[in-house]
């Protein structure tokens, strides 16, 4: 088939994306692996940020500041202006597309405060705002003519002469390879935060893929390690307990009842604070008491739900045990500001790309923001490249390897378990890559992955159905998976200081001399990653050790 845009990805980015892309009369397809409510946009519940004309007390310029310090001096300002400026259109648009925000007294939209501002910025729907407004695009989407492929998962951009022509999937309805060619291509296929599992509020399927496709492809890689974690998740599952919460006047204790931190600072410095606490030998809770069941049952009806069905607790009575867990990926593919990569005609925009509006460390309510802003920007730029543009012949030697390595997964000989290494992989991050970090941890986590990358040679579907299977999908993504945390391990060794939410034990303060610079990761071979910051070259150890430990 041929299509002038693909989309890849059915989160907030790639269904405004998608909706532009075919307003300018092209012939669209919006690709994505499963449902586009697992998306991490429709995890995201407490709201998104704006300046309106009815917002008291604020401005744009102050939602530049808080979002640059919130980033720890590695925001870009010309895209964090624009995407403030853009934000009251963004919300306008979206009521008119029929999402029913939350109001005041007065009937205007009702706005809350988040962490890293002492603004009320961040409009809502209850605690259920990223689901709402991923349903309305997609039914905006389908209406429109956007063509809705679900249940292909992306394997590679397919090039002719260096040009894109098209891109390689997997159609998991028989397993068959697929190749589908395209004028220009937008990458929206989310962050990697669900590769901590069992300590991520993501789902299993945010492991990064197009991530670790676009470094396939030599395409530059940047930021990858900063990590953000959720400081308020259930403490067995990572289940978000939104930020809304502490908008709304939640408290943070401990086994005492005693607050022992600002529950609206930024969310780095309250996982750190929280993470410490809990060293300290103490247990850590939300506590909702006080704010009364009208409040929570109008404003916080998700909350409610979680902690019941997720830890058993009634939040009008009790207190909720939480622990931070992965939630958000700030790193991802380079781009310019319009949203273009490395390959000429292939964009990138929400999670999976680093717009470099977020920095060293997100503020609540920007991601949803910068979702539907940059997927805004990516869907008019591919539209216009699409329309000046010609298709070009898909390489079939490409679409044969892929399908030999699909088949090589299917019918081998499985010799390990796939949910265990998942599981460990998780594990093993969350210690030694999580909040607080260190050289010799992030050295075990490299090596660790490192181990579980030879491994994967031996990880083949039990189940040897054709229809559907679910292992077949698992493998492909935890091989996607483990590409994306040797960058951002890699990453996390070489920024020697801490900044935002990376946080070395061994290097506790920022060293703006040296790292006030992205990280740049780039694929020069197969066992051969470089990474520089921004034009210097870093130390040839970590090209070194790479080598060492892995031959793919
Ligand atoms: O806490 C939350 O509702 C998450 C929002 C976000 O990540 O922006």
């Amino acid at each position: 088939m041929l299509y002038d845009v693909i989309v890849v990805g059915s989160g907030i980015s790639g269904l405004y994306a998608a909706l532009y892309a075919r307003r300018a009369g092209l012939n669209v397809a919006l690709i994505s692996k499963s449902n586009s409510l697992r998306s991490n946009s429709a995890v995201a519940s407490g709201g998104i940020n704006a300046v309106l004309k009815t917002t008291r007390h604020d401005s744009c310029r102050d939602h530049i500041a808080d979002t640059i310090k919130g980033a720890d001096k590695l925001a870009r300002l010309s895209a964090v202006s624009a995407m403030v400026t853009g934000a009251e259109e963004i919300i306008r648009e979206l009521q008119e597309m029929g999402v029913a925000f939350d109001t005041d007294e007065e009937g205007n939209v009702a706005q809350r405060p988040f962490g890293g501002t002492k603004a009320k910025r961040t409009c809502y729907i209850a605690d259920k705002t990223g689901a709402s407004i991923t349903q309305t695009l997609l039914v905006k989407c389908r209406k429109e003519g956007v063509k809705i492929l679900p249940n292909y998962v992306m394997l590679s951009i397919a090039t002719y002469k260096e040009q894109l022509s098209g891109i390689t999937l997997l159609r998991r309805r028989d397993s068959q390879v697929i190749a589908l060619a395209c004028k220009s291509l937008i990458l929206a296929g989310g962050g990697f935060a669900g590769i901590y599992r069992g300590h991520s509020t993501n789902s299993q399927e945010s492991s990064g893929d197009l991530i670790a496709i676009a470094l396939r492809a030599k395409m530059r890689l940047s930021n990858m390690e900063f990590v953000q974690f959720h400081p308020t998740t259930l403490l067995n599952s990572g289940t978000l307990i939104s930020e809304a919460a502490r908008g709304e006047g939640a408290y943070i204790v401990d086994e005492n009842g005693e607050r022992f931190t600002d529950e609206l600072q930024t969310r780095d410095k309250l996982s750190r604070d929280i993470v410490k606490h809990q060293l300290a030998g103490h247990t850590v809770y939300l506590d909702f008491r006080h704010l009364g069941e009208a409040l929570i049952d109008k404003k916080l009806p998700s909350a409610r739900k979680h902690a019941l069905m997720g830890a058993g607790i009634d939040i009008l009575t009790e207190l909720l045990p939480i622990t931070p867990s992965a939630h958000y990926t700030m790193g991802g593919i380079w781009v310019r500001d319009n949203t273009s990569t490395d390959i000429p005609n292939v964009f990138a925009c929400g999670e999976c790309a680093h717009s470099g509006v977020h920095g060293a460390n997100r503020l609540g309510g920007n991601s949803l923001l910068e979702a539907a802003y940059f997927g805004r920007i990516a869907g008019i730029e591919a539209s216009r490249v699409a329309k000046k543009g010609d298709f070009h012949p898909i390489n079939y030697a490409l679409v044969d390897k892929e399908a030999r390595y699909v088949e090589a997964i299917l019918e081998g000989e499985s010799r390990f378990n796939i949910n265990t290494m998942r599981r460990n992989l998780g594990n093993n991050l969350y210690k030694n890559a999580g909040v607080f970090r260190t050289h010799d941890t992030l050295a075990n986590a490299l090596e660790y992955v490192h181990y579980l990358m030879k491994m994967t040679s031996g990880l083949c579907c039990v189940n040897k159905e054709r229809n559907d299977n679910v292992e077949l999908m698992s493998i492909i993504e935890f091989r996607n998976a483990l590409t994306v945390a040797e960058s951002m391990v890699m990453s996390a060794l070489a920024r020697e200081e801490s900044r935002g939410v990376h946080y070395r034990d061994d290097f506790p303060q920022s060293d703006d001399q040296n790292f006030e610079v992205n990280t740049i990761i780039r694929r020069l071979a197969a066992t051969f990653l470089r990474i520089t910051f921004e034009g210097h070259l870093s130390s040839d150890w970590w090209h070194r050790i790479r080598q060492f430990f892995h031959a793919q």
